[in-house]
């Protein structure tokens, strides 16, 4: 498996673009399973889990090619065969769950292996599971889970939790359904509204987009379309980080101002500073009104003003916890964490979500960082402290960043094993950091 090594605390400038978003991307794909027709991408990251969700559509008989400019992709499933399930390909991603509503919804049932628990934490799947059951489908598990519905049939269904991909599950498996499906308590992350601006331009009729209730008015056929991937907000947040940690100006191009108003927020009360510019000429401050939901923008990050956490109005100690949307992404934790070790103050880290996505903390502390691992879910940052490169391997995808961003700004030499959790979810992450001046080198054994 590939390596990076990092010489660290390399000055960084520059601008940097954000890849289309993983999280959308992926339920965006098993959408295609609806039609027959060609779906056109654009702003499709290249990265390894948008590379094994297409091998499984492919082995399931849908047409893929990337175009020359690598980040256009048409998909055609003009014929679809359930049976060629690859269940290791399956094992691979665990968005492979979101399979389910597409099949069951085109060709009447599926069968997966059970998604695994993860390295971030166990997690359920209950919530698909009562969902489809609700929209007529017989559910049972035994090496898997195995799906079967002569016809899908709208329902009124009440989500236990607002989890992402349940929510996207059902989307899918309800806008061919008979009759009208209203979801309560859904999750409405920008992912979310993306697939939903997918499956609208394919033909479907849902209301409530953005919002916690979606209601799907079932139709009888989708067609082809064009969509263009939004940005993917994690990696703007990611970059956000690093030029906070790294001290450094940095401009990320053609991100959503909407899908960044809450994130930074938080990350104010890191001291971090960002403006939204709609232009080089006109900037908007990241805490003034939107004027625009969709337009691409820049966001200018300066990490070389001084850089303050907050305290509570009374001046006790803050506490940045993460929800469901609007609140703090679960998946920005750990580059935060990375980002408040360089930062003067304290802050207490609440995970809320996932009960293994903490565990990395371990790391940073070996380079040098104070934080005080409390439980799984909480983690007391005080910062700023100077870090050293360390030899580390990275266990997720954004603890993987995380990490990155710390080798970057350490003192000398670190080693990072196990890049391919990186490459899950971030495209060509080393030729961006180059690109910023970084000192990086991929080494494939
Ligand atoms: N949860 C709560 N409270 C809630 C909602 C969820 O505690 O109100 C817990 C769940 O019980 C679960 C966890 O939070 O343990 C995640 O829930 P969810 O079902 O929403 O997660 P998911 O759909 O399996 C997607 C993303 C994850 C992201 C989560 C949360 C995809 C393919 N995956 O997973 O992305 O962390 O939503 O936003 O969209 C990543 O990109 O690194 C990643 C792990």
């Amino acid at each position: 498996m590939d390596r990076f090594e990092i010489e660290g605390s390399a000055p960084l400038h520059g601008n940097v673009r954000p890849s289309g978003n993983k999280n959308e991307a992926l339920p965006a794909l098993m959408a295609c399973l609806l039609t027959d027709q060609e779906i056109v991408f654009r702003r499709m990251p290249r990265i390894r889990d948008v590379e094994t969700v297409v091998e499984i559509l492919r082995e399931l008989g849908a047409k893929a090619e990337w175009s020359n400019d690598g980040e256009s992709l048409t998909i055609c499933a003009s014929s679809v065969d359930a049976a060629k399930t690859n269940r290791q390909l399956c094992q691979k991603v665990r968005a492979s769950v979101l399979l389910i509503g597409p099949l069951l919804a085109r060709v009447g049932r599926a069968a997966i292996p059970l998604p695994g628990g993860d390295v971030i934490g166990a997690r359920r799947i209950d919530t698909h599971v009562d969902g489809l059951r609700a929209l007529g489908a017989s559910i049972h598990f035994d090496d898997g889970l195995h799906a079967a519905a002569k016809k899908l049939v709208g329902a009124d269904i009440y989500l236990d939790e607002p989890s992402v991909t349940a929510t996207e599950n059902l989307l899918i498996a309800s806008v061919l359904a008979d009759g009208t499906t209203t979801l309560y308590n859904a999750a409405s992350e920008p992912h979310v509204v993306g697939l939903c601006r997918l499956l609208s331009a394919m033909g479907a009729k849902i209301d409530g987009i953005g919002t916690n209730r979606l209601t799907v008015h079932g139709v009888s056929k989708l067609s082809g379309c064009e969509h263009t991937i939004g940005p993917d907000f994690m990696e703007t947040g990611s970059f956000l980080c690093l030029a906070a940690a790294s001290k450094s100006k940095l401009t990320i191009k053609d991100v959503i101002a909407d899908d960044l108003r809450f994130p930074l927020r938080v990350f104010q009360r890191l001291g971090i500073s960002a403006e939204l510019s709609a232009s080089d000429s006109s900037p908007q401050s990241s805490s003034a009104s939107s004027s625009s939901s969709s337009d691409l923008c820049d966001l200018i990050v300066d990490g070389t003003q001084p850089m303050k956490m907050a305290t509570d109005m009374t001046g006790r100690t803050a506490t940045i916890y993460s929800g469901p949307w609007p609140a703090f992404p679960t998946d920005l934790m750990s580059v935060a964490i990375t980002a408040a070790t360089q930062t003067e103050g304290t802050m207490i880290f609440f995970e809320k979500m996932f009960e293994g996505r903490m565990f990395f903390t371990d790391k940073l502390i070996s380079m040098g960082a104070n934080i005080v691992l409390c439980d799984p879910h909480r983690a007391v940052v005080n910062g700023p402290s100077p870090l050293i490169g360390a030899h580390m391997s990275s266990p997720d995808v954004r603890a993987g960043m995380a990490l990155l961003i710390a080798a970057t700004v350490a003192k000398g030499r670190s080693t990072i094993e196990n890049v391919y959790q990186i490459d899950r979810g971030y495209h060509a992450i080393d030729k961006k950091l180059e690109a910023l001046g970084a000192k990086i080198k991929r080494i494939s054994p």
